[in-house]
């Protein structure tokens, strides 16, 4: 029987390789193929599983480098078990021989008995030599990024560009927005010494917490709803957005709902909240938010799709109108590195076509006065100002209302907050208003 130490490496291995096969890491672990322990087991494994996904690029490079025969091809298993190898060696505080033991004995459980000799060999060389794992010339190797997405970072935000790969790479906070309905900021923050965990206010967002790495439904108040997980950067929109009660408010891409029920914390007794997600698990999600948060009355939830409102809208126009549009995530690449390998660049443009569908389709549902948000996690141009350039040059009765946020750079049109800066995730806004 294979100890859980063991099963952890293979478990965060298979992962590896789900990742490889075009998953995401999120439905990689969400049941986690090899059965390990609840509690510590679980977040060495969510650890290696990130980690190797987030360093992909230069743990091939130390596993070429440290093969005997550099040529040589391997099962895509018993090479994914070498980088959890490499990961915790070069990574990881653990004791290295231990470390390496752990590792080979999971080929076992992986039905890779035969591989056990080269995963030993290859760990046991990188021990013995570091060095020779010397660091490559290629940034996109150093900083385990497509050279594809380096090339695009660099165009976009040419200065910005190394800060912007660091922050890609980084552990991010967890981050927590207090419910504003049933407590203050300060409050919540004693509540989370008492529970001795630490935490600090973040720097700019009235209602955004940070902290260590906790497991989410052990945050004190959470399962009742007095707190939600979501970044900092995240939590602009009822700023921007200002809602007021007796609005009809329609969020077009709503899932999980994270930005809706913000709106509903925010503004209590509005006309109408209407949630849209095209997709039906996501879309259940959404009203799993709101009974947790004791808001199942606020919102209403259609699974539909927001380029085709004829399918779901009853005619009566929006006061606001959140467009929180699906895009390549490359501002969100640190709490999912497994984005740097599963986008490809010609998604760029098909999503570019889907984002300009949504505010073309939406728009005609705004009330004359209303304020429609377009927001994306991407840091890249092509679907932020250029969308929203775009579509402002061809509507007579669209105007941008400009705004600057105590963080980030201004984009004309729109306001653009890159990964890193004050912890937060990269975020884009623009916010339009129609003429009456
Ligand atoms: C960026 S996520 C939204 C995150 C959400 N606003 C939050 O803060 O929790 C984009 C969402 O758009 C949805 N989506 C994609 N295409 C859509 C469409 N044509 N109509 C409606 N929803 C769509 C996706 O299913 C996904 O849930």
């Amino acid at each position: 029987m294979a100890s859980e130490a063991a099963r952890i490496r293979a478990a965060a291995t298979r992962a590896v390789v789900w990742v490889g096969q075009g998953h995401t890491l999120d439905r990689a672990l969400a049941k986690p193929p090899i059965p390990v322990g609840e509690g510590r087991g679980r977040a060495l494994l969510q650890e290696l599983a990130y980690g190797v996904v987030r360093w992909r690029r230069l743990l091939d490079h130390l596993y070429r480098r440290c093969l005997s025969a550099p040529g040589r091809t391997l099962d895509e298993t018993a090479h994914a078990l070498i980088l959890v190898g490499l990961y915790q060696l070069k990574f990881l505080r653990v004791a290295p021989h231990a470390a390496v033991s752990e590792t080979v004995a999971a080929a076992d459980c992986l039905g890779r008995s035969w591989a056990k000799p080269l995963v030993n060999a290859v760990l046991r060389r990188y021990l013995r030599d570091p060095g020779m794992a010397r660091e490559s010339r290629t940034q996109g190797v150093r900083e385990s990024h497509p050279d594809w997405l380096i090339e695009a970072f660099a165009k976009d935000w040419p200065s910005w560009r190394d800060e912007i790969l660091r922050a890609g790479n980084e552990i991010p906070p967890l981050a927590l927005r207090v419910n504003v309905r049933r407590t203050s900021r300060d409050a919540y923050l004693k509540r989370l010494d008492l529970a001795g965990i630490k935490a600090s206010a973040a720097a700019h967002g009235p209602d955004a917490i940070l902290a260590g790495p906790h497991p989410v439904r052990e945050i004190p108040g959470f399962p009742e709803g007095d707190v939600s997980v979501q970044d900092a950067g995240a939590q602009w929109v009822p700023l921007l957005l200002d809602p007021r009660p007796g609005e009809r408010v329609l969020d077009a891409c709503a899932a999980p709902g994270g930005k809706t029920a913000h709106i509903a914390e925010h503004t209590p007794a509005l006309g109408a909240l209407i949630a849209v997600d095209i997709t039906p698990e996501r879309a259940a999600l959404i009203e799993d938010t709101f009974a947790r948060l004791g808001l199942a009355e606020a919102v209403r939830v259609h699974r539909g799709d927001a380029t085709t409102p004829g399918d779901w809208w009853d005619g009566e126009r929006f006061h606001r109108i959140l467009v929180d549009a699906p895009c390549s995530g490359t501002g969100v690449i640190r709490r999912h590195p497994d984005i740097k390998w599963l986008r490809r660049p010609d998604d760029l443009g098909r999503l570019r076509i889907l984002q300009e569908q949504l505010l073309r389709s939406l728009w005609p549902l705004l009330a004359p006065g209303g304020t429609l948000l377009y927001v994306t996690c991407s840091v890249l141009h092509a679907e932020n100002r250029e969308v929203v350039g775009a579509f402002l040059k061809g509507m007579t009765d669209a105007q941008e209302v400009p705004f600057t946020l105590p963080v980030g750079h201004a984009c004309n049109p729109g306001w653009q907050i890159l990964p890193g800066e004050e912890q937060m995730d990269g975020f884009y806004y623009a916010r339009l208003r129609k003429v009456d």
